[in-house]
């Protein structure tokens, strides 16, 4: 098996070849099979070590099998690992005392997937809106962006704007209403309309290619929100737990949102873990069955989340994300690369733009990092997101940096 030239070896292929007979294809992945992990590295079946700069989309803030989350994880799992919500379990008591001190909010409602915690966001803010804010029965709106990435659901693509997350899935669903990303003169128009409930934006847009917005716009987004009656909804499932330089990136504009949503790296990337977090007002709106999932607040994820949770503190990743961050994109910069159109990103969250005659230049990019041994995924077309576990050392990073300075000559015009 060959692609663009790069001999795949051979127990690669051949588990490629498998899951390409029998996986569904909604995914192209690297021609890399991975079979170990361990803090900023993976390692493939040919045993080759790899930095990996994705982090599973960022879920993998505290490295790959990090010891005290997986102490957590194999302790409760001899224990107890679902009661399902029809039973109290302690481990569920102890987590919602600690989520809700951690985010200093009234309460938690657990999920397990990223996309699972936005639709349970977007229903609380519904009934937030009938119940609280007085809008008609089946009139509620919620405001979205541009370019947004949230999930996978048929509602929650209902509002997408990428055509391939779209195309041939409607009918979709009412009540979305879509404007620029990082326009408070379009969300200062949109939010004059009173069946307004809801504003539902990412603070940097992650699949987007690490979008960040003008400092200030998430503040005045939110004093908005605040003077029409509007819940700021922040989907932290990618740039929060750390991964910006602060514990949440709304946290750079001191904004608390309404209703927090987080997901991924709330479980280290051991198992699925999301959480929405809002206070009494919003979170009572919804009462005994009217919401719910079988595996959501199961003591397994508990147990699993307090120690993610921990070793963010514990380990000041917030901190370490900031002042690598910094180092890293200054580094890339001063590779001064002609076809690096653009640095930009916050903490360990970062993106390269790149320009290049060729339309598949940033796949022969990511190609040739692989064969260097970092792991990257372009994203739409032109952007390489660069997202290492926050783990990663400031020697580890350094290597890093040489691996991308070497590979960029793929790219020589
Ligand atoms: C901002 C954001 N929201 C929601 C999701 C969906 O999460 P999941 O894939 O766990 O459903 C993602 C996943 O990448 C995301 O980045």
């Amino acid at each position: 098996m060959e692609i663009n030239g790069y001999q795949i070896p051979e127990k690669t292929a051949s588990c490629i070849q498998i899951e390409d007979q029998h996986g569904a294809h909604n995914y192209h992945p690297l021609p890399v099979v991975l079979n170990r992990g361990l803090g900023a590295f993976v390692w493939d079946v040919e045993d080759k070590r790899y930095f990996d700069f994705l982090s599973g989309y960022s879920a993998v803030n505290q490295g790959h099998c990090h010891p005290k989350i997986l102490h957590a994880l194999t302790e409760q799992a001899k224990q107890l690992t679902l009661t399902s919500r029809a039973f109290h379990s302690d481990r569920m008591a102890e987590y919602t005392r600690y989520i809700t001190q951690y985010f200093g909010y009234d309460k938690v409602l657990p999920m397990n997937t990223g996309v699972e915690a936005v639709e349970t966001a977007l229903k609380l803010a519904r009934r937030w809106g009938y119940a609280v804010k007085g809008v008609p029965d089946g009139q509620a709106k919620i405001i979205t962006v541009e370019g947004n990435f949230h999930g996978r659901t048929i509602n929650v693509i209902s509002f997408s704007t990428d055509p391939t997350a779209k195309a041939g899935f409607g009918p979709f669903m009412p009540g979305y209403i879509t404007i620029p990303y990082n326009d408070l003169h379009a969300l200062r128009h949109a939010i004059a309309d009173e069946d307004v409930v809801g504003f539902l934006v990412e603070p940097i847009q992650g699949e987007a290619g690490v979008y960040v917005p003008d400092s200030g716009y998430l503040a005045a987004a939110k004093a908005l929100c605040k003077e029409h009656c509007v819940l700021f909804i922040g989907d932290e499932i990618q740039t929060g737990l750390s991964r910006t330089g602060k514990l949440l990136a709304c946290d750079h504009e001191n904004v608390r949102p309404d209703i927090l949503i987080l997901g991924k790296a709330l479980s280290g990337g051991v198992m699925p873990i999301s959480a929405v977090l809002a206070d009494d007002e919003i979170m009572l709106t919804i009462a005994p069955g009217e919401h719910g999932s079988t595996y959501g607040g199961n003591p397994l994820a508990c147990a699993v989340a307090i120690a993610s949770l921990e070793v963010l503190k514990e380990e000041k990743l917030a901190d370490r994300a900031a002042e690598l961050g910094a180092y890293f994109r200054t580094a890339l910069v001063g590779l001064a690369h002609p076809v690096i159109k653009q640095v930009r990103g916050k903490g360990l969250l970062n993106a390269i733009v790149i320009e290049h005659p060729s339309d598949n230049a940033a796949d022969i990019l990511c190609l040739e990092l692989m064969k260097n041994g970092l792991l990257a995924k372009p994203t739409h077309g032109d952007k390489i997101r660069f997202a290492p576990p926050l783990v990663i050392t400031k020697e580890e990073l350094e290597e890093a940096i040489d691996i991308i300075r070497k590979s960029l000559v793929v790219l020589h015009t």
